[in-house]
């Protein structure tokens, strides 16, 4: 099977910010990328880096750049509108936030490898957590596009975190650990009704680990196919350093190039080492 993969160009490109938008906990943004691919696939990612003030300044060195999923891509007349869903948690994404229209963006991506078509038979179900959702909103639009509108269910922190689910359309189902915005409850008790409701289904899922080795036993239990886009801490993005890397029955695989979209029947776990969201 061919994999939905899009290759990289090697080097590191600029892309302008052209769109900077605030939705409540998160931050939506936009940048045209002239010189990319025109077909990222859902699910892969961008390592992302200012071009200005990255890092401490003076004689500090940088950071290094940060991985997000890419979660819109629109063809425009003059190259590829990437918008990316972020969450302010540390210094990177909180430069990153705080970039304005007409900034620079340095880009490297897409990278890794996407969602998969659901299994014979199956319809998708889209299950984000927090900011796990931002993969789930480019591979919505190509389902719908493709097959017709998925189910997709969101679990959020609050009503500010919430606010992103406005991005998925009056059909999205949302429920909040506070119960501010539909029912109190945990995306997870979403994903058990709707397998009860109709159990033919592939489960397509992001968001903290626990979300995800909830999603991943649940799956396992009642024999579902389920892709997990997962996280764990990169530094090169691109296969080199083996920082990111996960066991598998098939033994350890980069998340970078291998991931971030697993197979969830090879993983005896989801809970990655090291990551802290
Ligand atoms: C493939 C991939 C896709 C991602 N997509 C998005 C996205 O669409 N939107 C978004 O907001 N974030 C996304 N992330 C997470 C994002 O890369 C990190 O939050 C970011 O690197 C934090 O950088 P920082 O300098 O702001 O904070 P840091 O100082 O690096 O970290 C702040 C806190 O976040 C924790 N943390 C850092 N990186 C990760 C990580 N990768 N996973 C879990 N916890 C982490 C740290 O333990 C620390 O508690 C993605 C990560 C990966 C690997
Ligand atoms: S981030 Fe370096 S090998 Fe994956």
């Amino acid at each position: 099977m061919n994999e939905p993969r899009t290759l990289a160009p090697p080097e590191r490109r600029v892309a302008t910010v052209s769109g900077v938008e605030r939705l409540g906990a998160y931050d939506l943004i936009t940048a045209l990328d002239r010189f990319g691919p025109s077909d990222p696939r859902p699910g892969q990612f961008y390592m992302l880096a200012a071009a200005r003030e990255w890092g401490g300044g003076g004689d500090e060195r940088p950071y290094l750049p940060r991985a997000f999923s890419y979660a819109r891509a629109r063809v425009e007349s003059d190259g590829l509108a990437l918008s990316f869903l972020l969450e302010a948690v540390g210094p990177g994404t909180e430069r990153l936030s705080a970039l304005a229209p007409e900034e620079d963006l340095a880009l490297v991506g897409p990278l890794g490898v996407g969602f998969r078509p659901p299994a014979d038979g199956t319809r998708p179900v889209l299950v984000g957590g927090g900011i796990g959702a931002a993969p789930l909103l480019c591979w919505q639009e190509e389902l719908a596009a493709n097959r017709g509108s998925p189910a997709v269910r969101l679990g959020f922190r609050s009503a500010a975190h919430a606010q992103a689910a406005a991005l998925f359309g009056p059909s999205a189902q949302v429920v909040t650990d506070d119960g501010s915005v539909g029912r109190q409850a945990l995306v997870t008790e979403l994903l058990a009704t709707e397998l009860d409701d109709d159990p033919r289904a592939t489960i397509y899922a992001c968001g903290p680990p626990q979300m995800l080795e909830a999603v991943r036993a649940f799956c396992a239990e009642r024999e579902v196919p389920a892709q997990l886009a997962m996280e764990s801490g990169m530094a090169c993005g691109f296969g080199a350093c083996f920082g990111c890397v996960v066991p598998t029955s098939n033994g350890y695989v980069r998340l970078c190039v291998d991931g971030p979209v697993i197979n969830a029947a090879v993983l005896e776990t989801a809970l990655v080492a090291g990551t802290g969201h």
